[in-house]
């Protein structure tokens, strides 16, 4: 029997509708709606695309956006004094500086640099501490949004095998994290896995994800999971988003899974708006945070 195929978009939109209420909820004890600050650095055009959607889904929410666009030349320097002042501006909820940067600039020294309470995208070193002692701030939006997906579809991860294909600081060690840990923000039941963390130098990857009730793949490697890889009626989480002539692949040979797993998430329409649904969650979070 073909997969059940998770529909990151009706998700988003249902995620949304909640939020937009909780949104008009704080506004209407008279509080400032939250507002969101997006830094694009440069031209790079996927990052133009994805600032934009999120600028869109703010607006959808009632929650306020400003994109500041900086040349690609700029320093680091430049950064840090834009995120300072950002920081100490009281308009402004969340801070989102849109990855990856110019070479030039030290990616690490700017994010380091965001106010942890203004930190919606939790990439702070203070956020990922909160998180593997288990008791977040902010969580991360792609991880979280995959366990907002796993959630709604009835796919519970207590007490079974996950597989987390990809180890960076954005998907894979938080996804880790979360899903090890012994309750989260949707209950115990969306914890409490014993997760692997496969990467480049796993020996046998294909062994391991072959195994897995959970395998999340983001490893940013076009098809790169195929069919033997896959335990009948496992729930395949699509992470990547590759450009290839072919067109947006993920990192999951999409048309073999189908036949073999219980649930599978489409590139595009998958994880991508969800992660973007999580960030509007935070914006609002971080206002709260402020008002108290
Ligand atoms: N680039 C790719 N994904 C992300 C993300 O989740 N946050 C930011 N800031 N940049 C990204």
């Amino acid at each position: 029997m073909a997969a059940s195929i998770i529909d990151g978009k009706q998700l988003s939109r249902d995620i949304q509708a909640e939020i937009k209420q909780q949104v008009a909820d704080f506004v209407a004890v008279g509080n400032a709606a939250p507002k969101l600050v997006a830094v694009l650095v440069g031209e790079d055009p996927a990052s133009q695309v994805y600032v934009k959607n999120k600028k869109l889904a703010a607006k959808r929410v009632g929650i306020d956006s400003d994109l500041m666009r900086i040349d690609g030349s700029s320093t680091t320097e430049d950064l840090l004094k834009l995120v300072n002042d950002l920081n100490n501006d009281s308009s402004v909820s969340g801070i989102l500086v849109q990855l990856p940067l110019p070479d030039q600039i030290d990616s690490l020294k700017v994010l380091d640099a965001i106010s942890p309470t203004k930190d919606v995208d939790a990439f702070h070193p203070e956020n990922v501490g909160l998180l593997s002692q288990g008791r977040p701030r902010f969580l991360p939006c792609t991880p979280f949004g995959i366990v907002h997906m796993l959630f709604r579809s009835k796919i519970t991860t207590s007490g079974k095998s996950v597989c987390v294909i990809g180890r960076s600081d954005i998907v894979g060690k938080p996804m880790a994290m979360m899903l090890a840990q012994k309750d989260s923000a949707l209950g115990p039941d969306m914890a409490n896995a014993t997760v692997t963390l496969c990467h480049s130098r796993t020996k046998n990857l294909a062994e391991v994800a072959a195994a897995a009730d959970v395998l999340v793949a983001a490893i940013g490697r076009p098809k790169f999971v195929t069919a033997d890889m896959i335990k009948p009626g496992a729930a395949v989480i699509d992470v990547g988003i590759n450009r290839t002539d072919d067109g947006l692949v993920g990192d999951v040979d999409f048309d073999a899974a189908l036949e073999i797993a219980g649930a599978i998430t489409p590139v595009p329409g998958g994880v991508g708006p969800l992660t973007v649904t999580i960030l509007l969650e935070n914006t609002l979070k971080a206002a709260k945070l402020m008002s108290v």
